[in-house]
């Protein structure tokens, strides 16, 4: 990979759960955070914004429609990502771009300052087998590393109530599928509302985005709510080399 090609910057906005249609008072906070993050993403200089599932709470298209006017205002390239509290139907319906889905899901490959994107969907709570395949096919044609982007942690991440209660489902065939792809070093994630780093082995490390609407103690076996400050993932590669960091807001 050449020097101009290796310079890449990505926000990574995750979990926003918008619920537009009912004002109650967390919804309120729900939207203002998903605002707030927004301006401040906004300000930085980024190739790319990525939002990494579970756009809207309800599946409910109001939400999408405030989901999607709501970006608009980042003038930046932009994508995104479902996970399990989203509808692909309605997504593809309210997008303002084309989106294309396989079988009804989205999974897709972009490339960025030459630098190769995966987009997967694990909004059923499962990475399908066929989704993996083509993964692997695909990175094998790429001579440089790749980048992973998928909504569920594809491993365990010591969240005790996440872990337990709504972890991906099928994580040792994941694992099995991402441990072959020699040239993927790094995924990024949400759905566990915390900031969190996992040695996946083989080289492989998970980063954990919060999310803009509220974080969730890890430590707990119970869902304990340890935070409403928002957040989002700053993730740079400069000379081929990542450096990336939470802002917490
Ligand atoms: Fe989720």
């Amino acid at each position: 990979m050449g020097m101009m090609s290796s310079f890449l910057k990505i926000g990574q906005i995750s979990d926003t759960h918008i619920r537009g249609k009912y004002v109650l008072s967390q919804d309120v906070m729900t939207l203002q955070n998903f605002v707030k993050v927004i301006r401040d993403v906004q300000k930085k200089d980024l190739d790319l914004v990525v939002f990494s599932g579970d756009l809207a709470e309800n599946r409910a298209e109001e939400d999408y429609e405030v989901f999607f006017k709501l970006i608009e205002e980042l003038k930046k390239p932009w994508c995104f990502i479902s996970g399990n509290h989203d509808n692909n139907l309605l997504i593809e319906k309210k997008s303002p771009v084309p989106i294309h889905l396989i079988d009804g899901k989205l999974f897709y490959k972009r490339k960025i300052n030459s630098w190769p994107l995966f987009f997967l969907d694990s909004s059923s709570g499962i990475i399908s087998n066929d989704q993996l395949e083509w993964m692997k096919m695909e990175a094998e044609k790429e001579k440089g590393e790749v980048i992973l982007f998928v909504h569920h942690p594809p491993c365990l991440c010591g969240h005790r109530f996440m872990d337990a209660n709504h972890a991906l489902q099928n994580i040792s065939e994941v694992v099995d599928a991402l441990h072959q792809i020699k040239n993927l070093k790094s995924i990024f994630v949400g759905h566990y509302h915390s900031e969190m780093k996992v040695d996946m082995g083989c080289g492989q490390t998970v980063y954990v985005a919060p999310s803009t609407q509220m974080q969730l103690d890890p430590n707990f076996e119970e869902f304990k709510i340890s935070s409403f400050r928002p957040a989002w993932r700053m993730i740079e590669y400069k000379d081929g080399a990542l450096s990336t960091k939470v802002h917490f807001l």
